[in-house]
């Protein structure tokens, strides 16, 4: 199968004050390119842990990835950076906009180290405001915006140099549920244009959008359910 993601024997632990805790025990998952993946289990199950390891945030103790065929654990941290810029979009549950730029700046954040010129990268920056929709507060400060829109504003910053991966970390957790529907629906679409997205959810409703939900408890992978989509594209 066309497997974009393979995670091995996935192992990672914290060690504080000369104790250590498991948070992931042993993580074995393949995801295909495409896919649309919720993470689901429990405050503490390893949830965020498991992302950050995606992102390559965070290095596993033991264990695998590779991530379109790169071993992500063997990459520098100079590597990791370039890796994360060309294949992850990250979306956080608290948005984290730099409050004193505006929608139109803190969308440009991730191009400031790409060296095209000012048009090239201003397309981007519209393109990626148009899909959700922010296109015409791109003037806007966080503070002028409603919650919604701010997590629209991440969300356009997350794609805006078009990554395949998309990690989200509990991305309507702090939005009601008119927003928090606004926001899947354009998750929806990124998965229609064939981004992968993985997702952390607590809330059973945003969880059904997925085609694939993973529960996740006490560091291991409990459950795998894989729903058949009629409008699902295999390639
Ligand atoms: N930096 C850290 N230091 C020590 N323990 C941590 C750290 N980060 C997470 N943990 C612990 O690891 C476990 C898994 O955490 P996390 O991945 O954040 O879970 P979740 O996102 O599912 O709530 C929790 O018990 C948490 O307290
Ligand atoms: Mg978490």
């Amino acid at each position: 199968m066309n497997d974009f993601i393979k995670i091995d024997g996935l192992k990672k632990w914290y060690k504080s004050k000369g104790v250590t805790y498991e948070a992931l025990k042993d993580v074995t998952l393949n995801l295909r390119k495409g896919e649309f993946v919720a993470i689901k289990g429990p405050s503490g199950s390893g949830k965020t842990t498991l992302l950050s390891i995606l992102g390559t945030l965070l290095s596993p103790d033991e264990g695998n990835i590779r991530i379109d065929g790169i071993d992500i654990t063997k990459l520098s941290q100079e590597r990791k950076a370039d890796f994360r810029a060309f294949y992850i979009g990250f979306i956080f549950q608290h948005f984290h906009l730099l409050p004193f730029l505006s929608v139109y700046e803190n969308t440009m954040l991730p191009l400031s180290t790409i060296k095209k010129e000012k048009e090239y990268k201003k397309n981007l920056v519209e393109k990626a405001l148009s899909t959700v929709g922010m296109l015409e507060k791109k003037n806007k400060l966080p503070s002028e915006i409603s919650g919604g829109e701010q997590q629209r504003t991440a969300i356009a910053r997350a794609i805006v140099n078009e990554p395949p991966l998309i990690l989200a970390d509990e991305p309507t957790g702090n939005l009601d549920s008119v927003n928090s529907t606004v926001i899947m629906e354009h998750f929806q679409i990124l998965h229609e244009q064939g981004h992968t997205i993985v997702f952390v959810t607590h809330d059973m409703k945003m969880s059904e959008y997925a085609d694939r939900v993973i529960h996740v408890e006490d560091g291991l992978v409990k459950e795998d359910e894989i729903f058949a989509k009629e409008d699902t594209i295999h390639v």
